[in-house]
């Protein structure tokens, strides 16, 4: 059993080690998951960091998708078999050889998805699709996608193609542009150039870029705000064209049964190729550090995942 983990906050590379851990144990109503891929997130390496230092407790092993089979299960558990391959969402722990969590945060994965599939169709996938959903523009609006060479940036340029939207992608370099040579976009242009009137926008920086974007939107538009790229939050006094939305409340405060529907759908999308996610390369645990120098790396083309079994 081995585990990335932090006992103090502070920049990755600096503050992880890669330890032995004791072996895990079920509680009565848990189940103990052998982790078989789990990605690099930003929001894993933004914990890390101490941002969420308020809620989160130290020591502290990161990693907040991935998938696994079932190891172990508590003597109340029902309805999950040893060696069902299952997410085990709803907190981090999945920088690890094994993760326990309550049973009821298992959510059981279709035999056809890869676990390199399985284990990106949370974070992104689902925050994409609900993203969409609160946006709802109509096919022929324009829509604009900034970081659109991310993971989840092009997933939104997929999912907006899909329904006949136009789409702006925005990424910061020419060699971004490149990456997107694949992706349906109807226009795609460098930050910093004159934004068009949008009829909408999803923004993942946040900062003087996001300020621009929601400064772009018609009457009645909206700007979907989801990440902080830029290390910045958005300026204060942009008004209600502002509509921020984070996985981890909408997924905490749904019922099992909704966050059910809400994967089933997303299966569907990743099957279907909308919410794919391209995997650059995987690492074992113990060469972490290799791991996180690739993720950083301008010229990534993909996910970077961590196979806890190799
Ligand atoms: N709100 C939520 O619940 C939620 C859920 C999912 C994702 N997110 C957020 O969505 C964002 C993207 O996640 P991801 O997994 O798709 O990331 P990713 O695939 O790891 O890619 C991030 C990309 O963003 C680009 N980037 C980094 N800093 C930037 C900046 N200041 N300005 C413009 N581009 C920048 C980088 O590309 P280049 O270096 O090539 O420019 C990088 O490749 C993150 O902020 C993440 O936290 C939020």
């Amino acid at each position: 059993m081995l585990r990335i983990v932090a006992h103090r906050f502070g920049a990755p590379a600096d503050v992880l080690v890669c330890e032995p851990a004791p072996l895990l144990e079920p509680t009565p109503s848990g189940v103990v998951v052998r982790m078989r891929a789990s990605a690099i997130n930003p929001s894993d390496l933004v914990s890390v960091s101490g941002a969420y230092s308020f809620r989160i407790p130290l020591p502290f092993v990161p990693g907040f998708e991935g998938v696994g089979v079932i190891d172990a299960i508590g003597a109340e558990v029902s309805g999950l078999g040893i060696g069902r391959r299952v997410l085990p969402l709803g907190s981090a722990g999945g920088w690890q050889s094994c993760k326990a969590l309550p049973a009821a945060w298992c959510m059981e994965v279709p035999d056809d998805l890869s676990d390199e599939q399985a284990a990106t169709a949370y974070v992104n996938p689902l925050t994409a699709r609900l993203m969409l959903r609160a946006l709802a523009p109509s096919p022929g609006m324009l829509v604009a996608v900034n970081a659109a060479n991310s993971a989840i940036g092009r997933i939104l340029l997929r999912l907006l193609d899909a329904i006949k939207v136009r789409s702006l992608a925005i990424v910061r370099s020419k060699q971004a542009m490149e990456l997107l040579a694949d992706e349906p976009i109807c226009n795609v242009i460098l930050a910093g150039e004159v934004l068009p009137p949008l009829d909408g926008g999803f923004d993942a920086i946040g900062g003087d870029h996001g300020a621009a974007m929601a400064q772009a939107i018609r009457p009645g538009g909206a700007l979907m705000h989801y990440g902080m790229l830029s290390g910045r939050p958005l300026p204060p006094g942009l008004g209600s064209v502002v509509k921020p939305l984070w996985l981890r409340n909408r997924v905490h405060a749904a019922s099992r049964a909704e966050l059910r529907a809400a994967m089933t759908e997303v299966f569907d999308d990743i099957r279907s190729g909308l919410a794919a996610t391209t995997i650059e390369a995987c690492y074992p645990l113990s060469a972490y550090r290799a791991a996180l120098a690739h993720n950083a790396q301008a010229s990534r083309r993909g996910k970077i995942l961590f196979t806890p079994q190799l």
